[in-house]
Parts: structure tokens; C-alpha cells; sequence
């Protein structure tokens, strides 16, 4: 094999050096960066140069992609891509959508099939500010205590981005308001609080403060107490790795092991990615 893997936290996350993803990977090569992906969840590639379709190819090995509801921020002729920029037209318009994910969030989990990965392209990097922070929820389930993973064994809750949506703009306020036809696609789905993923074999927490809203068959202040407990646990500094971006970094995520959180940059700087997202299975 030809690349290699550095950690880059002491309990999850890797960088593959030695891959050029603008070009076709032989089998053993795919094979072997969806093993190490899926087990170190998060996994960045430094200096690559992709192309929007190029990107979605990469991408496309690890399953369908996903063309995410703001569809006036997807690429033209690629509307599996979707801009994240705070770039704006002649006219102002913003071109990407500028205020993802400002908050601890898995992506898509309020769907009743969340998205299984999420690739992000750094295309316009601002110096200082805009890191993405990564918590293992693999091994923050592990770290509970046991009469805590006996309380949500089994149990359910609901996720939603209607609920939060306004909730979670951050104070630049730049979120657009969703549409009807937005509003109609979305639904609140009810996902187990602990999934097993269906590579690894692993258990993994699966709520998060951006989506998930309450806990099924408990009282609301019950709910609420988990809830805010098991959030709070997650975001615990020993389950977190904090990724400073460069130009060129393709950063991969599995959304069934992870969550991530935006940072807040100068508006005076560009920060410009390219993101797609690969369809995920029923969480179980
Ligand atoms: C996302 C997201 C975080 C970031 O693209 O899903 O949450 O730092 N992005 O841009
Ligand atoms: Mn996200």
C-alpha cells in the first residue's frame, strides 16, 4: 500500500498521506480507506485538488449522495455538491449557504435515513478562526456509566431541523427562512439514543443539541435532564479533536460515530468549502 496514517488525536481521527483523490483509487486502495475511515471516524486528506465532480466520485464509492433541502446553494451541474461559503455575488446574494452547523449537530439526523458521512473541501481557508471540533461518540457511549447506559438502553428520541432551525442561527443571522417546499420535506423522525454501526460493530451515542429534542416515553423533565446530561457528556474535552483547516484538506466524517461543531470566523475573511454527503441506512 502505498499511503500511510498518522493519528491525530490520541483517541480517534487519522490523516492518509500518500492518496491523490483526483485519480481513481485501485480496489485494495478504496478498501482499505473506507476500513480506516469508518474506524477512526474522522479521516483527513492535506494538498488534494478536486474538482466538484471529482469529489463526488470520491465520494460516491461510499454510498448514494445526498442533495441537501437548501438546494439554492447547491453547485450548478452538481447539485450533489453544496457550497458553504460566505462569498457573495455582484448583487450581494449570499452563493453558499454561510451558517452550517454552528452548534454540536450529526448531519441529517433528523431523517429517517441520516446521512453516513459527510466530506467537507476547503477551497478558501480564513487565517485564523473557522475550525471544525469533532467529539467520538463511540467513545463517549463507552465512557457513560452503567446505570446511565441502562437508563437509555432501548430508548428513543426525536430529532428535528424545524424546531432548531432558527434557534440555531448563529448571531450573524444569515440563515434563510425554509420555504413551504422545504418545510414540507421535512418530518421529525424518532431514532434509537444508541446506534450500533453497521462497519464496526460499535455502539455509538446518537443525539445531539442541534436536532434531537426529546426523549420518547419519559416525562418531559426527565427527558430534558438526559438530554442535557448526555450532551454535555459528549462535549467533553477528552471525546474531542479540533481540526484547523487548510486550503486543500478534504475532511471526512462518519455522522453514525461523530458529531461536529462549526467555530465562528472574522467576516472580514473568505471561507469557502465544497460539501457532499453520502446517504446512510436506518440507524439501529
Ligand atoms: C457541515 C458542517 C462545519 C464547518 O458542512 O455539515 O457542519 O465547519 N460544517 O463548516
Ligand atoms: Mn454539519
Amino acid at each position: 500500500m502505498r499511503f500511510e496514517v498518522t493519528s491525530l488525536s490520541p483517541g480517534f481521527g487519522g490523516e492518509i498521506t500518500g492518496l491523490d483523490l483526483s485519480q481513481p483509487l485501485t480496489r485494495d486502495e478504496f478498501e482499505e480507506v473506507k476500513k480506516i475511515y469508518f474506524e477512526k471516524e474522522v479521516v483527513v486528506f492535506r494538498d488534494q485538488n478536486l474538482t466538484p465532480g471529482a469529489q463526488a466520485d470520491f465520494s460516491r464509492g461510499f454510498g448514494d449522495l445526498m442533495i441537501h433541502v437548501l438546494t439554492q446553494f447547491q453547485i450548478q451541474g452538481h447539485e450533489e455538491v453544496l457550497e458553504l461559503s460566505n462569498r457573495r455575488d455582484a448583487d450581494g446574494k449570499a452563493i453558499g449557504f454561510e451558517d452550517a452547523g454552528r452548534y454540536w449537530h450529526s448531519d441529517i439526523s433528523y431523517n429517517a435515513e441520516p446521512a453516513l458521512g459527510t466530506m467537507l473541501y476547503a477551497v478558501e481557508i480564513p487565517p485564523e478562526g473557522g475550525d471544525t471540533l469533532f467529539a467520538d461518540m463511540s467513545a463517549a457511549y463507552e465512557a457513560l456509566p452503567e446505570n446511565i447506559k441502562r437508563r437509555i438502553e432501548g430508548k428513543r428520541a426525536y430529532h428535528s431541523y424545524t424546531i432548531n432551525y432558527k434557534a440555531n442561527e448563529s448571531d450573524a443571522a444569515t440563515r434563510p427562512d425554509l420555504t413551504a417546499e422545504q418545510l414540507a420535506k421535512l418530518e421529525d423522525v424518532l431514532h434509537p439514543i444508541v446506534r450500533t454501526h453497521e462497519d464496526t460493530g460499535r455502539k455509538a451515542l446518537f443525539v445531539n443539541p442541534g436536532f434531537t429534542y426529546r426523549i420518547e416515553g419519559v416525562s418531559e423533565a426527565e427527558s430534558d435532564e438526559l438530554l442535557q446530561m448526555l450532551f454535555a457528556h459528549a462535549a467533553e474535552e477528552r471525546f474531542i479533536y479540533r481540526h484547523k483547516w487548510r486550503a486543500h484538506d478534504l475532511v471526512c466524517w462518519d455522522n453514525r460515530s461523530t458529531v461536529h461543531h462549526a467555530t465562528v470566523y472574522d467576516g472580514k475573511y473568505t471561507r469557502h468549502m465544497h460539501r457532499t454527503t453520502i446517504q446512510g441506512p436506518r440507524p439501529v
